[in-house]
């Protein structure tokens, strides 16, 4: 049987499996910036991610926090529950880069007194703009008690990873999540955690180990995901 594609996106390709409940997600090497504007290749990158994904969410079980994750089937594939996705990201901040500098004017690095949330539709057409509460409700993206439920679990999930990060000399920045909602109507994380969905600096240099050193050409990309797995592998 040849496999079915279900979903392509920018980083990843979602196959159905011989099991309607569960999905593989194959993580690819291409990448794109700013709206997909800017598109580029990241050797090894597919499989680095699925790595560090993998690792990352097995983690977060551990520490109670339900994911998507089953189980590892390839290099750059894991297999995952399959979840109906609420079409907002939600972006942890626990020092300021990237958007919010432009937005607010907060100097790269300042650090916020507490880890800051930050909703963004999921919506291409609109460049995946930032939502409040009140779009969220008027939206009907989200229900009230399943955003206060998503508030905790990020929350939750970025005091476990700056933990895990702080051990391995990394300062955890920021990161998106993604959650969906599975069959028994839990809320779990999907998605991946990686390189490409948070910033990443060496806690000594400072040096930028993350998707950023493609986003504005800093060179080294590769050997930012090659240093970040070995961290994670530690
Ligand atoms: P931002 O500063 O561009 O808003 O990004 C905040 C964090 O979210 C950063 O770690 C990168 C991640 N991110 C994604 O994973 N996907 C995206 O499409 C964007 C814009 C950011
Ligand atoms: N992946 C996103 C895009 O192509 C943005 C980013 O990660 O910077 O727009």
């Amino acid at each position: 049987m040849t496999p079915q594609k279900l979903y392509e996106g920018k980083a990843k390709i979602v196959w159905a499996t011989e099991n309607p409940g569960e999905v593989a997600q194959q993580f690819k090497d291409d990448a794109t910036a700013f709206d997909g504007k800017k598109k580029g290749q990241i050797a090894g990158k597919g499989a680095r991610n699925a790595r560090i994904s993998a690792v990352l969410f097995r983690l977060l079980e551990e520490n109670g926090v339900a994911t998507q994750l089953l189980d590892q089937i390839f290099d750059d594939t894991l297999l995952c529950k399959k979840l109906d996705m609420y079409p907002v990201e939600v972006v942890v901040r626990n020092y300021a880069a990237g958007s919010i500098c432009k937005r607010l004017g907060f100097e790269e690095g300042a650090r916020f007194k507490a880890p800051l949330l930050e909703f963004f539709l999921k919506d291409d057409s609109l460049g995946d703009p930032l939502v409040t509460d009140a779009h969220i409700a008027e939206l009907e993206l989200v229900s009230g008690e399943e955003l206060a439920e998503i508030k905790r679990l990020a929350l939750k999930i970025n005091s476990v990873l700056t933990g895990f990060f702080a051990e391995r000399g990394v300062m955890l920045v920021d990161f998106k999540l993604e959650f969906g909602k599975d069959r028994e109507g839990d809320i779990i994380l999907g998605d991946e955690i990686s390189p490409d969905t948070c910033r990443f600096w060496d806690a000594n240099t400072k040096k930028k180990l993350d998707k950023d050193r493609f986003r504005r050409d800093l060179g080294e990309v590769e050997e930012a995901y090659a240093e970040m797995l070995k961290r994670v592998e530690k």
